[in-house]
């Protein structure tokens, strides 16, 4: 589908009305990951050369990310499922302040930006539902790397001193394994003259992704995936063409609606790998899950509850707490779910609780008691993964459930409900009143 007609489907205010009690059954495909399309997508900054991104999913968040790449100087055409991006004419090193408040991941540009430009001008991306989401460690890193940062009126100057304006490769320790920041540095040092190291970087499979295409346009990558990525700058970058790996957080998210409707699904493709923690704990919680090389296939029956720790990967990822909680909130037994990434991600107890859900809060952990039903009711999906979860709680409630807030949905899930209406579930785009 065409971004125009991903556009066309976003009416104001739209809804999601969801009947729920149905089983489930028969095949869902996983569109590519958002989190690595987005900052592959920022590389192109990086090349003269065309970048030629497949398996690029038809979300709100790319089409926003176009645009900003685009306000650059940079082409951007979509050609089905492939991007194609083409940095040959950088106009400006300047983000606009509305693109990067309405999209986090603009701030990705920072770093090519630097590397290419020898400055930078980007507005800081701001907090968001979950959390303030601040970018000190990407500045901290920056600054390790030669450019002078100062951040006035909310936007962050970067510029690298001297003669031809090329940032010097050095040792970067993180204070947290920063998924963004690791990123971040890591395109601002594949340029840079001489070697980076990035101690306590972040193992997440988008940060492996960024790696691979960044060494397929020829930089030198080693580490990544672990807490340490060394880096060794090169005079320029040539294009590539490269697949965006499937999307994890999708794939979780598909696996809970097997689960939380008792049903058995078939989930392609997974890379398991990427998912070790939530398989682990979906067969802890009593589900039976196999691989066959390409996609996972789940039977759910009884759901028992256990208990989750969101950590950096490959510890349980954060963004598929709420969707997980929903489904403990359906278990048998009392699980508790802390949140340690953002300190503000549990929005999602309150409307699950208006569905019939037994949760009490002690801080950033809840207390999940599982009841036999859930029952629908009109809720608010109050970030991404938050109207996920809701739309998870609808599945498997009695009656309808409303959700709200699906501008968010269309960020992060491609055709969610088009996917789940083909195995059987009832679910249908409304226009609020
Ligand atoms: C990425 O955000 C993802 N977004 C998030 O996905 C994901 O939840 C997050 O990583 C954690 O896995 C994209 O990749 C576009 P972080 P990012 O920097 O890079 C703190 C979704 O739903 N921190 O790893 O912004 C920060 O406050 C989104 O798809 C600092 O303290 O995450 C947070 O508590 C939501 N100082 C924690 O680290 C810093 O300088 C993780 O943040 C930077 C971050």
């Amino acid at each position: 589908m065409t971004l125009a007609a991903v556009r066309s489907r976003v009416v104001l205010n739209p809804q999601l009305e969801i009947a729920g009690g149905r089983q489930l059954s028969g095949e869902l495909t996983v569109s590519g990951a958002k989190n690595s399309a987005l900052v592959l997508m920022a590389t192109c900054l990086l090349s003269r050369d065309t970048v030629r991104l497949r398996n690029v999913p038809p979300l709100t968040d790319i089409t926003g990310m176009g645009e900003m790449l685009s306000s650059l100087g940079a082409q951007v055409v979509r050609k089905g499922d492939v991007l194609e991006l083409t940095g040959d004419r950088i106009s400006s090193a300047a983000a606009p302040y509305e693109l990067v408040n309405s999209l986090r991941a603009s701030f990705f540009c920072i770093g090519p930006l630097l590397a290419r430009m020898g400055m930078a001008r980007v507005p800081l991306p701001g907090g968001c539902q979950i959390g303030t989401r601040p970018v000190v460690e990407h500045v901290k890193g920056l600054k390790a790397l030669g450019a002078q940062v100062t951040i006035e009126h909310g936007v962050v100057n970067a510029v690298v001193p001297g003669r031809g304006h090329r940032l010097k490769g050095g040792r970067i320790h993180l204070d947290c394994p920063s998924v963004g920041a690791t990123e971040t540095l890591m395109m601002a040092a594949v340029l840079a003259d001489g070697e980076t190291v990035i101690d306590n970087a972040a193992q997440e499979p988008e940060v492996v992704d960024l790696a691979g295409l960044l060494i397929a346009m020829g930089a030198r990558v080693r580490g990544a995936g672990t807490p340490t990525i060394t880096i060794v700058g090169v005079e320029r970058l040539h294009g590539a063409d490269y697949a965006v790996i499937p999307d994890r957080i999708e794939a979780g998210t598909l696996l809970l609606a097997a689960a939380i409707t008792r049903s058995n699904l078939r989930i392609t493709p997974v890379i398991p790998e990427h998912l070790g923690a939530v398989i682990t704990k979906l067969e802890e919680a009593g589900c039976v899950i196999s691989h066959d090389g390409i996609g996972l296939t789940i039977e759910a029956r009884q759901i028992n509850a256990v208990d989750l720790r969101t950590q950096p990967f490959p510890g349980f990822p954060t963004d598929l707490q709420a969707p997980f909680m929903s489904l403990l909130a359906t278990a048998r037994g009392t699980s508790v779910i802390t949140e340690n990434i953002f300190e503000n991600r549990l929005q999602h107890v309150a409307e699950l609780q208006r569905m019939g859900a037994a949760i009490r809060m002690q801080g950033n952990t809840a207390f999940v008691e599982g009841v036999p039903r859930l029952s629908g009711a009109p809720v608010q999906g109050t970030d991404l993964r938050a109207a996920a979860a809701m739309v998870l709680a609808g599945l498997a409630a009695d009656g309808i459930t409303t959700v709200s807030g699906i501008e968010y949905l269309d960020r992060g899930y491609a055709f969610l409900e088009e996917k789940l209406n083909a195995v059987g579930a009832l679910i249908r785009r409304v226009n609020a009143a």
